[in-house]
């Protein structure tokens, strides 16, 4: 479907319109992402004046996947601004990693000294890529071309079939999966944000008594019952689905709407033909 450069500036405004539904915004949103460009970026950006700090977090993350440099100079601002929430202070430096540029170096320097964990945390790792994707190793070495994008703490065995390799990975990764609880407890909330991240991308059952669990947990860190929630999403089991309706009614705002949106693209994916990422011509027609 080709889309014009009005098109895009609806669905910006879809986006940005506070009286219409979350989700429906959240599909505005990555709508804009998968176009690209621009005004997408433009109308993506005015996004990070809204009161939801979970729309505002996924509009960096959003940023930061695009790969566009003309996304820095408010990627920045956002990290600077000390009245915005920690959770989407932190997205914008991770997006800044993910983007990669190495011109941001000298301000994710200054935030290494913040006093937020989270956010000299996030930048120590977003230097480290960033320095990582610049020097001559990832030039040259082998995880250039790794499909998952991943840096591998080992090196690839080069013993036995790949059938015997990859059972032994399974294995590895089962048994690492059912110490989830033990690693969503560590000490940094960042990287305990981060491993419900990844859980949520891997979809293997056996972690959903962990994930719940620490959705559960009223003393935890919004920005990690978050991403608890999302993950619950993705698994979609019928007990994940059920611990997300308890939760819709949490008092931390941001825990609310990560159920509501995570039920909502559950129901949407299932409900009609049109998948989540494609559902262009439906978010066009329903401006
Ligand atoms: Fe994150
Ligand atoms: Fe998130």
């Amino acid at each position: 479907m080709e889309v014009n450069t009005q098109d895009i500036a609806k669905i910006g405004a879809l986006l940005n319109d506070k009286h219409k539904p979350l989700p429906e915004r959240f599909r505005a949103l990555f709508t804009l992402r998968n176009l690209g460009g621009d005004v997408a970026i433009q109308s993506i950006s005015r996004c990070f004046q809204d009161p939801s700090a979970l729309l505002k977090h996924e509009v960096a993350y959003c940023l930061g996947q695009m790969q566009d440099e003309r996304a820095i100079p408010i990627l920045v601002a956002v990290l600077e601004d000390g009245n915005q929430e920690t959770i989407v202070r932190h997205e914008a430096g991770e997006a800044l990693g993910a983007i990669g540029s190495q011109t941001v170096l000298p301000v994710l320097e200054t935030y290494l000294k913040s006093e937020i964990p989270e956010i000299s945390e996030t930048c120590q790792l977003a230097i480290e890529r960033i320095k990582w994707l610049n020097s001559a190793e990832y030039e040259s070495g082998p995880m250039s071309d790794n499909p998952f994008s991943s840096v591998d703490p080992a090196p690839p065995s080069s013993h036995g079939s790949i059938d015997e390799a990859e059972r032994k990975l399974l294995d590895e990764n089962v048994s690492l999966l059912r110490d989830t609880g033990q690693c969503l407890s560590c000490s940094s909330a960042l990287f305990r944000h981060e491993i419900a991240y990844v859980l949520g991308q891997m979809q293997n059952r056996v972690t959903v008594p962990a994930l719940i669990k620490q959705l559960a947990n009223k003393d935890e860190e919004g920005m990690v019952r978050h991403e608890c929630a999302e993950a619950l999403g993705s698994i979609a089991e019928k007990n994940c689905l059920e611990a997300l309706k308890d939760f819709l009614r949490d008092s931390e705002r941001v825990v609310r709407e990560s159920c509501e949106v995570a039920l909502d693209m559950f129901e949407y994916e299932n409900s009609s033909e049109f998948q989540y990422a494609d559902g262009l011509n439906k978010v066009t027609n329903t401006i």
